[in-house]
């Protein structure tokens, strides 16, 4: 076996050192406040039969996709759930990726050209950073949720003529590490004024917002103000997959121009079955209501122990409690999973340093006892 190199030896030395080493965990079996799985959908039994159920109606008995969707990858199913996607967001067409990781690799590299400009808020998802830093267009950050920080950054740069070509700008619906949103609404505005072109992430917004749970957008009625936007399916769809919905003519662009499409084996059939699955779940809304209960009550909670200080506002299912350091955020996690609650402490890169924090997921089967006791616990910890 040949070893690692001295230098990448001494990166995992020096991370070990200031006590945020990652590793992979073992599977826990406590209370769920750590899943994406919002909705329990990845657990349901029932959806696991429907799906095979759907596989027979399409006589599909395939494992695998057998290629990239440009290839030999593109089965019946695909044109069946694209259509199905696009018709519940109210779009002209979406178009399936493997993941949001690829969803936006494939977008950020491919759309935004040179001389064109990308302003992003400052946390934005690491996807979408890796694929702009894939982009040879102009990149500007403003702070998170500050529209007006945005506003004075655009203007500076236009008075220095540093403003040409097309002007995107991207932001998510909601944090994936705050759980917060920023003004939709003021962003459509400014985009409309400043003729700019808007995409939003929606990963946790997705099962979560929304008629259907199809997100904020479209709760805020703006689908006509965004350019594109990202929902992804390993969240509150409980599955796997992305889809970008946009445009007719942007969905023939990224067929012909996301490498993170073209060049790799498309998602196969079984994933398929279980987003149209899903979705099909999610209108029923009886999930996502009890989600929403669950969010008001653990919010009502948060009131109740005096904890409102460390809370980052949120009403989505990500609540956020901040504890700056990390040993004390991990302690305080561990205090936590000892009594039986899955919580995940959060500690930098992924956060900014001096804002560690414990990351609650909430979901739509934990129980009024869990949600009132996990937050006992925490105020008698902080
Ligand atoms: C905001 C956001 N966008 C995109 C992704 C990537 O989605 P996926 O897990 O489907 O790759 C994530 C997942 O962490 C996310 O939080």
């Amino acid at each position: 076996m040949q070893n690692l190199p001295e230098k990448l030896l001494k990166k995992i030395q020096l991370r070990e050192k200031s006590n945020i080493l990652r590793a992979l965990p073992e599977t826990r079996n406590g209370v769920d406040f750590i899943s994406n799985d919002y909705l329990g959908f990845s657990r349901s039994a029932a959806m696991f039969k429907a799906a095979k159920e759907v596989l027979k109606t399409y006589d599909i008995q395939t494992n695998g996709a057998t290629g990239s969707r440009l290839i030999s990858g593109n089965h019946k199913l695909y044109t069946v759930v694209e259509r199905e996607l696009a018709r519940l967001h109210n779009i002209e067409e979406a178009l399936l990726f493997n993941s949001g990781y690829d969803a936006n690799l494939g977008f950020f590299s491919s759309v935004p050209q040179k001389g064109d400009c990308v302003f992003y808020d400052e946390l934005i998802h690491a996807s979408i950073r890796d694929g702009m830093q894939m982009s040879y267009a102009e990149t500007y950050k403003f702070k998170h949720n500050d529209l007006q920080d945005l506003e004075v950054k655009y203007n500076r740069l236009k008075a220095k003529g540093k403003i040409n070509g097309t002007i995107y700008i991207v932001t998510e619906s909601v944090f994936s590490m705050d759980g917060d949103t920023p003004d939709l609404e003021m962003l459509t505005s400014f985009c409309e004024s400043n003729k700019c072109l808007l995409i939003i992430d929606e990963a946790h917004a997705v099962g979560v917002f929304g008629k259907n749970g199809t997100g904020l957008i479209q709760e805020k009625k703006l689908e006509e103000k965004v350019f594109a936007r990202i929902v992804t399916f390993g969240k509150g769809l409980g599955c796997h997959g992305a889809a970008i919905l946009g445009s007719n003519a942007l969905k023939q662009y990224l067929i012909n121009f996301a490498r993170s499409l073209i060049y790799t084996t498309a998602l196969p059939p079984h994933a398929l079955a279980n987003i149209w699955v899903g979705y099909k779940k999610l209108a029923r809304r009886e999930d996502v209501e009890a989600l929403q209960d669950n969010i008001k009550f653990f919010k009502a909670q948060i009131k109740k122990h005096k904890l409102e200080a460390f809370f980052i506002q949120s009403d989505s299912a990500i609540q956020c409690c901040l504890i700056p350091g990390y040993s004390k955020t991990k302690e305080i996690a561990a205090q936590l999973i000892n009594k039986g609650y899955d919580v995940k402490a959060i500690a930098s890169p992924t956060v900014p340093k001096g804002q560690e924090r414990l990351r609650f997921c909430l979901h739509s089967y934990n129980s009024v006892q869990e949600i009132e006791e996990v937050l006992r616990l925490l105020a008698t910890f902080v």
